[in-house]
Parts: structure tokens; sequence; C-alpha cells
């Protein structure tokens, strides 16, 4: 064969595995707004940085017809290229090839990236759109999960991971996002369930559609198994692509600096105005949060889920961070059950990738009830406390009004490790607010007095002596839990001078094989 014709075969057998399961099947997924395995990658990375591996691979099976369906490449595109000028390996599943069930050899070439991603130290984004395990190949596509899955567990806290379900993730392939760091799913065409509609059905009775058991929305907004939606492919890619800006390549590098052009000293005189004078009148948290930050970037994560508290990614003087804030908008910022698996979730993603954490507290306490009691609060709320109690990374927590009990020890207080605690005149610190107070401490008293009108005074007048006590930074300060009461709208340089001087901080754990955090 002439040099010019092994050329040609090549390229032939390019263009062949570029076309997947074939162009009727790509003209299918346009039909249903969905974009094919190679358009995502190319919406995904930096343009023509895609370097593709076994574009030539085919699964083996012989069984129920399949040796006639061989398709180049098999059900999955995987390579490297990157964003933004770094690194990133990448897998896209195909769903033009047999649903993009997974094969055997689909798992392999899954897995031969996720292996580079580790030994190389960058991030690992996987796009799903997959039938689930390819039934055709028994018990050698199960063990390719399994392989996956493996892979998920160790680089956990070692590099980066994505997941985006841009289709069907069904079965037990809904285990290899769940083991990533976060989740994204579109509004449409993307679902995760464990058991479909039809076996819903059948066990439990329930009619329910393929979005209401496993919809972008339910997961987003009930479960918090996601934490993003996008409306499109497009835009949950760039919602990726922004992710990826905020975070080091692996466990062993910092997150990069990126130039700042918002004055660091910028005061931000309206924060000395955002607190309502009636302590229980709600504001929400975010207005400091934009303030403060950045050029006002956040990104939210999670912010379909548990809104009483928000987290997310900023940056102050070009450096990220990732912010932990109660937000008394919802449910008057109280700690939950939801709440509390979000934020100790986020907390430790922070602390693995050497992301400092900025903690602004606004918490009249844990939400009371046998709800939560039935629903393990208990063991959740240690979860919070324990993610803030083992993270070693810079932490600055800023007390904006309420920070009462339980819940004042579970977000960044200084005995939890904080380095630099600072209160807002405005800061309430105490064991519990004045009325559950005064009720405790007066019960008796307040029992005694037959007349209402005395009766209130009694209790106005008790609250008065407990607020004047308590509702303000300065005990705390007194005994230096925190180290200085700000004027709010110089939080901005305050917490930028804060993180430049813990920048060299080191702190260790006592030597384990692993911690026993309450799961
Ligand atoms: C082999 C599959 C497949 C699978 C889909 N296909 N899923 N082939 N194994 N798991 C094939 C179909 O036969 C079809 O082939 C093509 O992919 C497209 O599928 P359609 O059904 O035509 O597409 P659509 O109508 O869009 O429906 C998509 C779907 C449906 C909802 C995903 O295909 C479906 O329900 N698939 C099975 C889902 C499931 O139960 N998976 C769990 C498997 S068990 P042709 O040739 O007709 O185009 C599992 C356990 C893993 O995953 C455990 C890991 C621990």
């Amino acid at each position: 064969m002439l040099i010019e014709q092994k050329i040609q075969e090549l390229l032939d057998k390019r263009a062949l595995a570029r076309l997947g399961g074939g162009e009727k099947g790509i003209a299918k997924q346009h039909e249903k707004g969905k974009y094919t395995a190679r358009e995502r990658i190319a919406m995904l990375l930096d343009e023509g940085s895609f370097e593709e591996f076994d574009m030539f691979l085919t699964h083996r099976t012989t069984d129920f017809g399949l040796e006639k369906q061989v398709y180049l490449g098999d059900g999955v595109v995987t390579g490297y290229g990157t964003i933004d000028g770094r690194l990133v390996y990448v897998y896209s599943q195909d769903f033009t090839v047999l649903g993009g069930s997974l094969s055997e050899t689909m798992s392999k070439k899954i897995c031969k990236v996720m292996d580079q991603a580790m030994k190389v130290g960058a991030p690992i984004i996987g796009i799903n759109d997959s039938g689930g395990a390819r039934i055709q190949e028994g018990s050698r596509s199960l063990a390719g999960f399994a392989e996956i899955f493996q892979r998920n567990i160790n680089a956990s806290g070692v590099v980066p991971q994505i997941s985006a379900i841009f289709g069907p993730c069904a079965g037990g392939a809904v285990y290899s996002p769940a083991l990533t760091d976060f989740i994204l799913m579109t509004e449409q065409n993307s679902y995760m369930f464990l058991t479909g509609p039809k076996v819903v059905k059948t066990v439990t009775g329930e009619d329910v559609s393929v979005d209401q058991l496993g919809g972008a929305l339910v997961h987003n907004e009930k479960s918090g198994v996601s934490q993003f939606m996008a409306k499109t492919e497009e835009e949950g890619l760039q919602l990726i692509r922004d992710l990826i800006s905020y975070l080091p390549q692996n466990n062993l590098e910092e997150a990069p600096r990126i130039e700042c052009n918002d004055p660091i000293d910028r005061k931000e005189d309206s924060l000395n105005a955002i607190i309502p004078d009636n302590p229980n009148k709600p504001y929400d948290m975010k207005h400091i949060i934009h303030a403060i930050v950045d050029n006002g970037e956040f990104l939210e994560v999670a912010k379909d889920f548990a809104k009483n508290l928000i987290v997310g990614f900023a940056r102050f003087d070009g450096k990220p961070v990732g912010i932990v804030a109660n937000n008394p908008a919802f449910l008057a910022g109280v700690l939950d059950i939801n709440s509390s698996r979000k934020g100790a979730r986020f907390v430790r993603f922070c602390d693995a990738f050497n992301i400092p954490i900025v903690t602004l507290v606004d918490v009249p306490g844990f939400l009371p009830g046998t709800v939560q009691e039935y629903g393990g609060v208990i063991t959740h709320g240690a979860k919070m406390l324990f993610a803030y109690g083992e993270a070693t990374v810079p932490k600055v927590t800023i007390t904006i009004r309420k920070s009462y009990g339980g819940s004042h020890l579970v977000m960044g207080c200084k005995q939890l490790r904080a380095d630099i605690n600072y209160a807002w005149p405005t800061a309430e610190i105490a064991v519990m607010g004045p009325s559950g107070a005064v009720e405790i401490l007066n019960g008796k008293e307040i029992a005694g007095i037959e007349n209402a009108e005395e009766k209130t005074e009694f209790i106005a007048k008790k609250e008065k002596e407990y607020r004047d006590k308590f509702a303000n930074p300065y005990d705390s300060a007194k005994y230096g839990y925190i180290d200085d009461v700000i004027e709010p709208r110089n939080t901005r340089f305050r917490v930028i001078r804060a993180l430049q001087a813990l920048e060299t901080k080191k702190d260790t754990n006592p030597p384990k094989k692993h911690c026993n955090i309450p799961l």
C-alpha cells in the first residue's frame, strides 16, 4: 500500500469513528435537543485542544448479534484537552452507539483517562448520556462499572471530579457521578434514578414520570444529589468551565490566582445599613457576599437545595475561596438536616483542595422538631461540626448577626480551629436567643404573674436585660473568641488582609488511617 493510501485509510477510519453510531443516531440526538459526545467535548474545551485516545477500540462481544454492531471507539469518546489553558481529562458517553450503554471496552477507555489524570494531577470531567450497563455483556459490563467506581474513590480528594448528566443515567450507573465532587444536570433530557418508573410502578404502585422521579429539578431542589442545573447543554458546559477556574489541578496545588481589578480596600458603605433594627427581620445574605467579593462574582453551589445555607466560590484579591453563609431570608437562616449535609460536603471539598473558607454567620440555632430529630439532625449537624473541625485550610469567620448555641459552634467558631474571627457590631453571640433564655431562666416567676400586662412587661424587662448582656459581640470579644469587632463597610478589606496573613498557614491532624466522620 502506498503511503498516500495508508494516510487515506487513516483519514477514512477517523471519519468513520467520528460518526459514532451513524448519521441516523446523530440526527435522533439532535431532534431531542441534545448534542453528540464530540460536540459536547468541543464546547467544553479550548478550541482545538482536544487530543483523543482509543478512537479505534471496539467491543469484543459476539452474543445477541452484537458482532454486527461494532463501532470504532465504541460508546464513549475519551482524551484530554485544556480549559483556559489548564489541562483536564474528559470522557463523553456517546448515546448514538447502543444507547451509550457501558461495555467492558468503554470502561477500559474511561479508566485509562482516569488513571492518567491521577498520574499527572489534573481534573476529570465525565459527560454522562447512557442507558447503563450494556445488557448483552452481562457481568463484564458490571465489572466495568466497578472499575470506574474504584477509580472515582481513589481520585476523591486527589483531583477534582465533575460529572455532567446530559441524558439518562440509570441503575448502578448513577454511582459514578455520585462519587464525584459535583454533578450538573440540564433542565431537559437529564435524569438520574436507581430504578426507572416501570419498576417503581411494579414495586410500590407509584405512578411517576421520568422527570418527577429523577429530573434536574428533583435532584437540585429535593434530593441534593445534583449541585448545578443548567437550561441548556451549552450553559452547563460553560458553568463547568467557570467552576474549574476556581479549583486547583490537584490536592498538592493551590487554586489559581487571577489578576484582581477590584480595589482591595474598597469600602462598601451600604453594609453599615444592611442589618434591620428588628433582629427578627430577614435580609438576603447574598447582598453581603456580592458586596465584599471581587467584582461581585460568586459561583453558588447547590443554590436550589437547602437555601437557608449558601455555599459557593468567589475570589478575594484574585484568589479563590469557599464561602459558607447562613441566609436569614430562608427559614430565618436556621441549620437543619439538609443545610448541614450541604455545608459539610462543601467544607470538606474546600479543605481537600486547599481552598480557604470564609464563613458569614447569622444563625438563630438548629431547626427544632420531631421531623428533624427522627431524621437524625444530630448526626447531620455533627457532619458540619466535624468538617470545620478537621479542616486545616485558612478559615476566616465573620459573625454578622445571630450566632446562638450549637449552631454558633458549628459555623466556624474559634475553638474549632477558625484562624481569624471577626464580628460586626450587630452580632449577638450567646447560648440562646433572649426569649428562649428568659423562658428558661425566669419561667417560674413568669408563671406566678397573673396580670397579663404585668407578665408582658416583666418578660420584656428580662429580655432586655439578657439582650444588653449577651446580644452583642463584646461578651465573646472579652474572652478573645472574637479577634476584633469591625465596621461592616470595611469587611472586604479586613477579610483580604486576614487571608493574606494566613497564606502560609500550616496545620495538621493527628496521624490516622482516616477519620470516621458521622455519615
Ligand atoms: C444495551 C441499550 C441499553 C443497555 C439502551 N440500549 N440501553 N443496549 N444495554 N443498557 C440501546 C437500545 O436497545 C437502543 O438500541 C438504543 O440503545 C437506544 O435506546 P432507546 O431505548 O431506543 O432510546 P430511548 O427511547 O431514548 O430510551 C433510552 C433509555 C432506554 C431510557 C435509556 O434505552 C432504557 O430504558 N434503557 C435501559 C435502562 C436501564 O434499565 N439500564 C439499567 C441497566 S442495569 P437500538 O439498536 O434499538 O438503537 C445497570 C446496572 C449497572 O445499569 C450496575 C452498576 C453497578
